[in-house]
């Protein structure tokens, strides 16, 4: 799985030799949500410079910021040449950063880090999943502001013009949706109707042969963990709720990675597990997280997948 294999697999590799870096396999799953969507490029190569593409990107459930860092660093990593462009650059220039969380402790968190940073950053307090629910300046900062000559009181320059027609806005969703409630549907139609943008996200999904069973003992999970049962849809019915928020069934790829992501995650709770055992810290969420993600990966049940809407 070419840059997966060498970067989230990262994971694997060091869980194996209980010396895992969790962050660093975080990144190391946003680059390949950014690469799966043809927004990073992956090493060794450079992205064409355009210095009119324009990323603004809409970042739902942005944890504890580090993938807002992160998605900045990508941004502002580039090599200046001598003749001023950006030949090394990897990642199109991100303009608009918009970050929502429904945690209001995460929020606090992201407000210390935004004052060190640009004004190009917004980040509110919100539910994601219930769009009609947002203030007007969430929903503008959201939302595609384009400059055209017919609504200008003055004509645009040629560069703003041409920086317009190239903007791309995403929504991301990295490890989110399926918490949301009661269905992602709005913020799928939101998305697709109200900001004309892309979707790039890592998603859980049920497997299409999952048991009744296993269903049952899902559901049974989801009570305790608070997620709704009915997110897990099987991936065909994912693709038809983005189709229904008017994704065309050709720019929709639906890319499992669960082999990437249970195994080495139970990998590392149990580690996590032993080091907490040897301090005499309690472990009960720990052990009880380690059985939820060693029974998707070992049953199949539940899938791991990058999800990629186009606009
Ligand atoms: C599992 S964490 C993932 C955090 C981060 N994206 C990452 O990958 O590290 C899920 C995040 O989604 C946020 N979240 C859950 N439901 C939400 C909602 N309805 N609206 C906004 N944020 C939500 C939580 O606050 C949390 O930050």
């Amino acid at each position: 799985m070419d840059a997966f294999d060498s970067t989230y697999e990262y994971l694997a590799d060091n869980t194996r030799k209980t010396a895992m870096d969790f962050p660093t396999a975080c990144r190391a799953l946003l680059n390949e949500v950014l690469i799966t969507a043809k927004l990073l490029i992956p090493e060794n190569k450079s992205l064409v410079s355009d210095p009119y593409r324009a990323l603004t990107v809409i970042d739902l459930g942005f944890g504890c910021g580090d993938q807002t860092v992160h998605l900045m660093q990508e941004t502002y990593n580039t090599v200046p040449t001598d003749s001023g462009s950006t030949a090394e650059q990897r990642f199109p220039p991100i303009k608009r950063y918009v970050g929502v969380t429904l945690d209001r402790t995460q929020f606090h968190l992201g407000m210390l880090g935004r004052s060190h940073t640009s004004s190009s950053i917004k980040i509110f307090c919100a539910d994601a999943a219930q769009p009609a629910s947002w203030s007007e300046e969430l929903a503008r900062a959201a939302k595609l502001t384009s400059v055209s000559p017919s609504s200008s009181r003055d004509a645009p320059s040629s560069a703003k013009l041409a920086e317009s027609i190239n903007r791309e806005i995403w929504v991301l969703a990295l490890d989110t949706l399926y918490h949301f409630a009661p269905s992602r549907q709005p913020i799928f139609d939101y998305a697709h109707r109200e900001l004309e943008a892309s979707l790039m996200a890592f998603d859980l999904a049920l497997a299409d042969d999952a048991s009744w069973f296993d269903r049952a003992l899902l559901a049974i999970v989801c009570l305790f963990t608070g997620t709704p049962f009915s997110n897990f849809v099987t991936a065909a019915q994912y693709r038809t709720m983005l189709t229904l928020a008017g994704y065309d069934e050709d720019s929709i790829e639906l890319r499992d990675v669960s082999e990437h992501i249970f195994a080495p995650l139970t990998r590392f709770l149990l580690e996590r597990e032993r080091q907490l055992g040897l301090i005499g810290l309690g472990i009960g969420g720990v052990r009880v997280a380690r059985w939820m993600f060693g029974w998707w990966g070992k049953s199949g049940v539940v899938r791991g997948v990058i999800v990629i809407a186009r606009r």
